[in-house]
């Protein structure tokens, strides 16, 4: 078996749902108001997936995007991973549905549930596979429909989330050996204590759907905001540091850092902490609001098609979510 040493992005891809929710939509939902909005999380609008789309149709046009950018057919890949915490269904996993519906042939498929940071860990996983020699190209995808899982009377949650789907063909870089291009070092961590921070009780193994769970509304996003805050801070710079560590790599060599878009005060705390100039932080949480595993494929995405990120720069990546799960990845494009 070959043993191809580094893992590069050979393609990205990105996909919002039509339709809006707006600040202002939700001030006729819930009692808020654009202004708070604004100034407690940054967001002011967000993509709603329409009734008839589910999670792998929002994830189908992300990775054909993806695949048309990496200049590779959906029969060249050796595997999918599909993070999100929105299934189309338990089962078949989400992965299966987009295998098919891309053509591929018979290859891996796989759900990763780590929450928002779920294509961190998804991508780790691809490079893992990559640099093994195991595999030459793996689609990694974020994709979330959370307005189907967030009470939308719940005025802590329902302001907060929004849909989409992000995309990246990760290959070996056996093509073209000369390319620094490659995931430099990756971080992964979680802390099971703090579960009851974020959760969403109903409909698993432990309350199977009753009467009970449907009239408490137990399916739905259950969350305590203010200590999440706190725990996203700590962790998104502990995994940032860990990657920079690992790597030998110093932060202001970095070119750019994209942070989960859960909150923009939550990024700033973060880049305060870590003293990054606040020009090299890429944000398009005003338009998409929290879109869990999605954020950051979507946001990578979204700066490459603007000309900002560029090939053989680099870039930091961290997140936190549910769980409380938390990863970086520090990467050359
Ligand atoms: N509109 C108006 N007022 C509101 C709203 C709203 N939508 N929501 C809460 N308030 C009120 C509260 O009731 C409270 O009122 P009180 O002082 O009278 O009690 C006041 O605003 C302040 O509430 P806090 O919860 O302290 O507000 P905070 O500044 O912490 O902002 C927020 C809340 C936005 C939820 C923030 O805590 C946050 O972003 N936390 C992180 C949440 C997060 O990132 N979750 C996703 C994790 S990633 C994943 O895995 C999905």
């Amino acid at each position: 078996m070959e043993n191809h040493r580094t893992a590069q992005i050979s393609g990205t891809g990105s996909y919002l749902p039509a339709n809006l929710l707006t600040n202002k939509d939700l001030e006729s939902l819930v009692e808020t108001s654009d202004q708070w909005i604004r100034e407690r999380t940054g967001i002011v609008e967000r993509h709603i997936a329409a009734p008839q789309e589910a999670t792998s149709d929002l994830a189908f046009q992300a990775a054909r995007q993806a695949l048309d950018a990496a200049q590779l057919s959906a029969q060249d890949l050796d595997g999918i991973l599909v993070a999100t915490v929105t299934p189309d269904q338990v089962m078949p996993n989400t992965a299966c549905f987009l295998q098919s519906r891309l053509g591929c042939k018979s290859i891996m498929a796989l759900d990763v549930s780590a929450a928002c940071s779920g294509f961190l860990y998804a991508l780790t996983i691809a490079d893992q596979f990559i640099c093994s020699g195991k595999f030459k190209h793996i689609l990694v995808i974020g994709a979330e429909t959370l307005s189907r899982i967030i009470n939308p009377t719940d005025r802590q949650t329902c302001i907060l989330f929004g849909d989409g789907a992000g995309a990246v063909v990760l290959s070996a870089n056996t093509n073209n050996p000369s390319s620094k291009s490659a995931i430099l070092s990756s971080s992964l961590g979680a802390n099971g204590s703090l579960g009851d921070l974020l959760s969403l009780p109903g409909g698993g193994s432990r309350l199977p759907f009753n009467q009970d769970v449907l009239d408490q509304k137990l399916y739905f996003v259950h969350m305590k905001g203010r200590e999440i805050f706190k725990s996203a801070v700590r962790t998104m710079s502990d995994r940032a540091l860990e990657c920079l560590n690992q790597a030998q790599y110093p932060l202001d060599k970095v070119d750019w850092f994209i942070m989960h878009q859960a909150n923009l005060r939550i990024i700033e705390a973060v880049a305060d902490h870590l003293n990054i100039p606040k020009q090299k932080i890429l944000t398009n949480i005003d338009q998409t609001g929290n879109t869990s595993s999605a954020s950051i494929p979507i946001l990578f995405n979204q700066s490459i098609d603007k000309n900002l990120v560029q090939r053989g720069q680099t870039i930091l990546m961290a997140a936190f979510g549910a769980g409380l799960t938390s990863g970086g990845i520090l990467l050359q494009y």
